[in-house]
């Protein structure tokens, strides 16, 4: 049975959520579940704009059918064409086998390789800043290349003020009837999530969603309508800021937080002493994380989040605890820069996490390593904490 949302007269939201998916792109945890949105505009002409995952194909196809009443559908726009998006495009296809679908250059080579259709006679190659007149709508295309893929762009419906942002201005998490981040604890409760979803499904390409935020500036924007989690209402200034920070790698404030790998718990206890000793000098909601115990998603999110970051770990068969290291090869693939960092190293015999952690922190771009770099021998003595509470006053310079 169809369950779409009316967001104007007509526009109509036709996405669905999944509750049943685990792994988000088989990665990232969704406890949540995830929604995948797609919005109908009924205009002179009918237009889609996306589609969505397979998953959710029967749902999306009720909800389209439904929108569309006894009309026909004349155009697809495509923002965005991986699976996620685009496993349903066939179906659509299927029905409604005179449609034309507008995407970039790129889009109809993705079409052929995800959906193994030939779709020249019903594609439309379109440029950045390129418009598409429906009668009451024109749709703005803007390019956003790399802004996750590099087909992708954004749709902006000049005359309604909606941008149709594609994985832009995302979040994990189903959709509950609330289809307005107002109506929802979006920025409350949520924003950890919307956080955790930029970090690491856009975080990677800065420098990209830059030139998007550039060539939006001045748009006029009633809502933002992303591709995934709550259309976003109120608030949009302070929603672009924060992409506009988190894309230029600077961090929401000074908050420290403390990835601590530890095998037997010596360098827990080590993490332990210098988020007290931090305390004990001033610092507010430290946090302190086991590596072995979060998904490194969410500490890639906290990574974002804060000023200063302590990497403490073990070694392991002459290297890093293996967790510690995927971590930070994530927080490298993500062009984490801009950061205050100190390094607890532990060791038996032969202790080199220190010296691999330095080796990768060095890679990061405008990177500060806060001395003392402290080496424990299996457990802390006195003198190491010592140097944990030297560490901690020099964090706090
Ligand atoms: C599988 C394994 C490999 C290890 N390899 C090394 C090593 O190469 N060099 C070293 O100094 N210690 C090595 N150790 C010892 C640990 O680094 C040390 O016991 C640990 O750092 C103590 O801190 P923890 O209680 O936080 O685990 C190894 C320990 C294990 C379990
Ligand atoms: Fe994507
Ligand atoms: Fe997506």
């Amino acid at each position: 049975m169809h369950n779409t949302v009316k967001i104007t007269d007509d526009i109509i939201y036709v996405g669905a959520s999944d509750r049943r998916i685990a792994l988000f792109e088989n990665a990232y945890p969704i406890p949540q579940g995830m929604s995948y949105n797609s919005y109908v505009v009924l205009d002179d002409k009918t237009t889609l704009l996306d589609t969505v995952d397979w998953s959710c194909g029967r749902q999306f196809m009720d909800n389209l059918v439904y929108a569309l009443g006894s009309r026909t559908l004349d155009n697809i726009v495509i923002n965005h064409m991986e699976p996620d998006h685009c496993s349903t495009l066939g179906l659509v296809l299927d029905r409604f086998p005179n449609v034309k679908i507008y995407g970039t250059a790129k889009v109809s080579a993705l079409i052929k390789q995800f959906c193994g259709r030939d779709v020249q006679d019903a594609f439309v190659p379109v440029k950045d800043q390129d418009t598409l007149n429906t009668g009451v709508h024109t749709f703005k295309f803007i390019t956003a290349p790399m802004v996750h893929w590099p087909e992708v762009m954004v749709t902006l419906d000049v005359a309604a003020k909606i941008l149709f942002s594609a994985d832009a201005f995302g979040t994990f998490g189903a959709l509950s009837g609330n289809l307005y981040s107002d109506e929802t604890d979006h920025w409350t409760a949520g924003f950890a999530e919307v956080r955790r979803y930029y970090s690491n499904i856009v975080g990677k390409y800065g420098n990209n969603v830059q030139m998007l935020l550039k060539k939006l500036a001045g748009a006029e924007l009633d809502l933002i309508a992303p591709l995934h989690g709550p259309v976003l209402r109120g608030d949009l200034d302070k929603y672009i800021s924060y992409y506009d920070n988190w894309s230029k790698y600077i961090p929401e404030d000074d908050s420290i937080v403390i990835f601590s790998a530890s095998i037997y718990g010596g360098t827990e206890n080590a993490s332990e002493i210098l988020a007290s000793k931090l305390a004990e000098a001033g610092a507010k909601n430290v946090k302190l994380y086991d590596v072995s115990g979060q998904h490194y998603s969410y500490l890639v999110g906290e990574a974002f989040r804060c000023g200063t970051i302590v990497f403490a770990s073990s070694t392991q068969d002459m290297n890093l605890f293996s967790e510690m290291e995927f971590l930070m090869t994530e927080l490298k693939a993500k062009n984490l820069s801009c950061r205050k960092v100190a390094i607890i190293e532990n060791g038996s015999w032969a202790p080199v996490a220190g010296k691999s952690m330095r080796a990768k922190l060095e890679e990061l771009k405008d990177i500060t390593i806060v001395e003392p770099v402290v080496s424990l021998r299996s457990t802390p003595d006195e003198d190491a904490v010592y140097q944990l509470e030297e560490l901690a006053r020099n964090i706090l310079l």
